[in-house]
C-alpha cells in the first residue's frame, strides 16, 4: 500500500475524473507521480494501454517519445504531456538521414526501431520494439539481416539470441544505462554478496555478462515479486527502486550505481500535472502523414505476442 494521497494528489484525481482522463506514468517517474497515476508500466505496457483505453484524454507522465507513441496509436484522443521539454537523450542521437544511410548500406534489411525514438524515425521504420519484446520482434521477422536502431546495447543483447541472423546497428545508447561499468557492478556485488543482479538490456555487453537476469523495467518488477531472493542490485534507472520497494516491502533493493539517473524522467511535477489537467495542455500532436507511417511500425509490434 502507498501513502494516503495528499490534497494536491486528490485534486488531480478529481480533475482526471472530470476530464475523463487517464493518467499513465512510466516506472521511472517520481514516486508522487506514480502514486497518482491510473497505470504505471514499462514502454510496452503503456503503449498497449494507450491503444486500448476508452478515456477521452491521455495524460502522459514520462518522456516525449512515450507520449508520441500514445498519439500515434490513439489519434482520436487528446494526448496531454505536461512538460514538452522532457525528451530522451538516446532518441536525440539519431536523425532520419542516419536511417536512410543504413537502409542504403543494407538493402532489403528491415528496420527494427526501439520505441525510444521520435515519431519521424518510427515513420521510416518497418517495425518497432521495446526492451520487453525486442527478441520476439526480431524472431518474428523472416529476414536474416536486420537493421536495429537507435540503441546499440539493446541490439547487441538481442543478437545473443540469434545464431542465424545478423543485426546491423546504429551506435546510439542511453547515457544513464551505458554509464554503468563492470567496476560499479563488482563494487555493488562486494557490498551485497547475496543479492541478485538485474540488468536492463540498455546496459553495456560487459555489464550484461555479469547479470543474473536481464529484463525491461516491468520485467524486473515481476521478477523481484516472484523470486525467492531477498536482495537485489538494480541495474537500471534509479526511479525503479521506488515501485520495487513498494511491491516488496520485505526485500532489499540497491541501485547498481547512483549515476543511473535520467533527468528528463524527473521533470514533471504534481503542479505541472494539475495545471495540464486544468488547461488540457500542452498536447502532443503528430502530423497525420507521419503518424500513419509510424503507426504501421508500432501496430506491427503490438501484434507480436508477449512471452
Ligand atoms: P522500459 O521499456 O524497460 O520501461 O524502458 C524504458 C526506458 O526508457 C529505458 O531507459
Ligand atoms: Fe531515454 Fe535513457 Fe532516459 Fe530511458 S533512461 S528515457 S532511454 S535517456
Amino acid at each position: 500500500m502507498g501513502k494516503p494521497l495528499s490534497e494536491l494528489q486528490q485534486e488531480i484525481r478529481e480533475l482526471a475524473r472530470e476530464r475523463k482522463a487517464i493518467i499513465l506514468a512510466h516506472n521511472y517517474q517520481p514516486p508522487e507521480i506514480q502514486e497518482v497515476a491510473d497505470l504505471t508500466g514499462d514502454s510496452l505496457e503503456l503503449s498497449l494501454k494507450a491503444a486500448k483505453t476508452d478515456a477521452e484524454v491521455i495524460v502522459f507522465c514520462g518522456v516525449r517519445f512515450m507520449a508520441e507513441t500514445a498519439a500515434i496509436v490513439s489519434p482520436d484522443k487528446l494526448v496531454v504531456f505536461p512538460r514538452l521539454e522532457a525528451g530522451c537523450e538516446m532518441a536525440d542521437m539519431i536523425a532520419v538521414e542516419d536511417v536512410e544511410e543504413l537502409k542504403a548500406r543494407y538493402p532489403g534489411a528491415p528496420v527494427v526501431t526501439y520505441v525510444n525514438s521520435y515519431v519521424e524515425i518510427k515513420a521510416v521504420s518497418d517495425i518497432c520494439c521495446t526492451s520487453a519484446n525486442a527478441v520476439n520482434v526480431v524472431r518474428a521477422l523472416p529476414e536474416k539481416e536486420i537493421i536495429f536502431i537507435p540503441d546499440m546495447n539493446l541490439a547487441r543483447y538481442t543478437q545473443r539470441f540469434f545464431k542465424d541472423k545478423k543485426i546491423h546497428y546504429f551506435e546510439g545508447f542511453c547515457p544513464f544505462h551505458d554509464v554503468l561499468t563492470v567496476e560499479d557492478v563488482e563494487k555493488a556485488r562486494k557490498a551485497h554478496p547475496e543479492a541478485v543482479f538485474m540488468a536492463h538490456p540498455e546496459c553495456r555487453p560487459e555489464v550484461i555478462d555479469l547479470a543474473d537476469v536481464v529484463r525491461s523495467t516491468s520485467g524486473m518488477l515481476r521478477y523481484a515479486r516472484e523470486s525467492q531472493a531477498r536482495e537485489f542490485i538494480v541495474g537500471t534507472e534509479v526511479g525503479l527502486i521506488y515501485p520495487l520497494k513498494k511491491q516488496n516491502p520485505d526485500k532489499e533493493f540497491y541501485p547498481a550505481s547512483e549515476k543511473m539517473l535520467c533527468k528528463a524522467m524527473k521533470i514533471i511535477s504534481l503542479e505541472d500535472l494539475k495545471k495540464s489537467l486544468e488547461t488540457l495542455s500542452p498536447t502532443v500532436k503528430v502530423p497525420e502523414d507521419v503518424r500513419v507511417k509510424a503507426y504501421r511500425a508500432v501496430a506491427r509490434m503490438l501484434e507480436i505476442p508477449r512471452t
